[in-house]
């Protein structure tokens, strides 16, 4: 939802700015724009389109400075234009913003501003911000920023300069997401830390209602009442390299083949296989109130609910503890009862979702441990956590995600047989074999990869259909959900994920001949249930597409397959998954479609 950039130091900012938003575009990539200041002058370019957009129209009409703002915009206020493109300005175009997130009292803001004068030139919410700021000017940006602050209501991040104090950048963060780099003599304002890698690993989190100053003097940090705070910096694992493609044409692809890896690192310091335990250090010292928790409540949104439902089975199963999975947006408005013995499991990728994010504070006070199951150190969620355990995924840029979904699905597991050994429900036995089996995972994985041409040829052949039924049950019924996202957020395809057994109360009016399923049906304890539901779409001329390990049994009842490598049945998820992410992508691909950056989605969504 809008990626932010600001650049201060001796390299030319509009370079660094554009190199920065590009790998902020996975945020938003409806306009864009960059400002950057020379003496006491301000040049602005701003685009709607991508920023390839805006490098053209830069190289068209080049401009220059020595420090200086960049935005990519997800429209929220104001529809996608070259006018309603961040950064925006005051009335003397003295001051300009670039703003990530809403500012809920716009509206009355906006009208006592106009009352006093001021004139507006866009739709934005943002340009309040801008006028705000000029408002309370009187030679210093940090003291204008600080009031205006006190009087925005909502969630934002943003980020200012202005000539007039110069060779300064402020920022302020009260929700989305604002993080400070610390190079060598120069300094960073981002929305997050992918566009700063290729610069620095050193990071500030900027927490809620803070405000930072980066100058040539060096950084300061103050809170919204004014009072200096000091905060610590943090020294990245992330390498520059993880954010490249590769070789890939896409990065979704690039990280579609990333994730028996990602799997691999997640187990590799975990599994103690001789005893048959798990260990997450994460979690020791919680070690006595998690295995005394009544139920586990996981909250998520998309494809991290999706991994949430396949962590409710392994829950159940492993731990012996009863769990719900929860929508974010829906838990938030939701009159819950929630005891002090709940455990709630949030799980987000980037640890920004705001829906995720209300939930969990909608519970403090009330409920048990809270464990965050976050790719992104320093998040928000991670910050707010008394508990998390990082997934070792790395930077996921492709907005549709896939090995993140994997590393969540892994740390799930871990979870799982760590819980049910110290709540004394699993058995060392039964822990080591899911453990032997787990760790072949990756392999299997790498055998699906490497054996691609049968999804392709598929996804080939059925690339001009409009409708799909995505079937599972039991573990797979939140695969086939998965594999509905995938199809549905990259190649804009009607696809609907759905229980086998939920079917024949509705879904079933759907078959014919055009609309082809895709059953994930791996030999479990669900496969003969799994194959009526195949029959009865058969029975309707219904085209079927199985994901099986188990060919053999449904040789005479389905039109096409997908063969995975066999495993145990909680670890099937792993596996089925993969084809059905190809197949999205192949399809997408095929259609032309912008796989990366599909149409109307964001990759972290930090507004309601
Ligand atoms: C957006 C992304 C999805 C993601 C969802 C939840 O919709 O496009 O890929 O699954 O947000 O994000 P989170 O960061 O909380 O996992």
């Amino acid at each position: 939802m809008c990626g932010i950039i600001g650049y201060l130091g001796p390299k030319s900012p509009v370079n660094v700015l554009l190199e920065g938003l590009k790998k902020l575009e996975y945020r938003g990539y409806d306009s864009a724009g960059l400002a950057v200041v020379k003496g006491k002058e301000i040049y602005l370019c701003r685009v709607k389109g991508k920023i390839k957009d805006l490098e053209a129209n830069l190289r068209a009409n080049p401009i220059d400075g020595h420090y200086g703002l960049g935005h990519t915009r997800w429209a929220t206020h104001g529809r996608p234009s070259e006018i309603n493109a961040h950064p925006h300005r005051d009335c003397e175009g003295n001051i300009v913003v670039v703003h990530n997130g809403i500012i809920e009292n716009y509206l009355s803001l906006k009208e006592r501003l106009i009352k006093n004068g001021h004139v507006f030139k866009t739709e934005t919410d943002t340009e309040v911000i801008a006028h705000l700021i000029e408002e309370n000017f009187s030679g210093s940006l940090e003291e204008a920023v600080i009031c205006a602050v006190q009087s925005m209501e909502g969630s934002f991040a943003f980020a200012c300069l202005s000539p007039l104090d110069p060779e300064k950048i402020v920022g302020a963060r009260s929700g989305p997401p604002l993080i400070v780099g610390i190079g060598e003599e120069e300094y960073f304002l981002a929305s997050d830390v992918i566009p700063i890698l290729d610069h620095t690993r050193r990071v500030v989190f900027m927490a809620d209602q803070e405000i930072a100053i980066l100058s040539r003097d060096g950084l300061k940090f103050f809170d919204f009442s004014g009072q200096p705070i000091s905060k610590v910096s943090t020294e990245l694992n992330w390498s520059p390299l993880m954010v490249e493609k590769r070789g890939f044409k896409h990065f979704m692809l690039k990280e579609i083949y990333e994730q028996p890896q990602v799997v691999r690192e997640t187990l590799s310091e975990a599994l103690s296989l001789d005893f048959g335990e798990v260990n997450l250090p994460e979690l020791e010292a919680a070690k006595d109130r998690l295995k005394e928790c009544r139920q586990a409540v996981i909250i998520a949104c998309g494809t991290s609910y999706h991994a949430g439902l396949i962590g409710q089975i392994m829950l159940e199963s492993l731990a012996a503890l009863p769990t719900r999975v929860e929508y974010a947006s829906e838990f938030r408005y939701r009159d819950i009862l929630i005891s002090p013995e709940d455990l709630i499991i949030a799980i987000s990728q980037s640890g920004e979702t705001a829906d995720t994010l209300a939930a969990i504070r909608g519970l403090k006070g009330k409920s048990g441990p809270l464990l965050a199951i976050c790719n992104v150190p320093g998040s928000s969620l991670v910050r707010e956590a008394e508990l998390t355990l990082l997934t070792q995924a790395g930077p996921e840029v492709g907005v549709a995600a896939t090995k993140t979904f994997s590393a969540q699905i892994a740390t799930l597991t871990l979870l799982a047989l760590w819980l049910g050994r110290a709540r004394g429900g699993l058995e060392k036995e039964k822990a080591i074999e899911i453990m032997l089996e787990l760790q072949r995972i990756p392999h299997r994985m790498e055998q699906i990869l490497n054996n691609k041409e049968r999804v392709e040829n598929l996804a080939y052949r059925f690339s001009s259909y409009s409708h799909f039924l995505y079937l599972g049950r039991w573990i797979s019924y939140p695969v086939a959900l998965e594999g509905a996202l995938k199809l549905k957020e990259i190649s804009y395809i009607h696809a609907e994920g759905y229980a086998g057994g939920e079917m024949k109360h509705g879904p079933i009016a759907l078959i014919d001949e055009k609309m082809p399923t895709l059953a994930v049906i791996p030999k479990d304890r669900v496969f003969e249930k799994m194959l009526s539901n195949i029959n009865e779409i058969k029975a309707r001329d219904g085209i079927v597409i199985a994901l099986t390990d188990n060919q053999a049994e449904l040789e005479n009842h389905v039109d096409y397959f997908l063969p995975i490598p066999s495993t145990h049945p909680l670890l099937s998820p792993f596996l089925t998954v993969l084809p059905l992410q190809l197949f999205a992508y192949t399809i997408a691909y095929r259609l032309g479609a912008d796989v990366d950056q599909p149409r109307n989605l964001a990759k972290s969504v930090t507004v309601e």
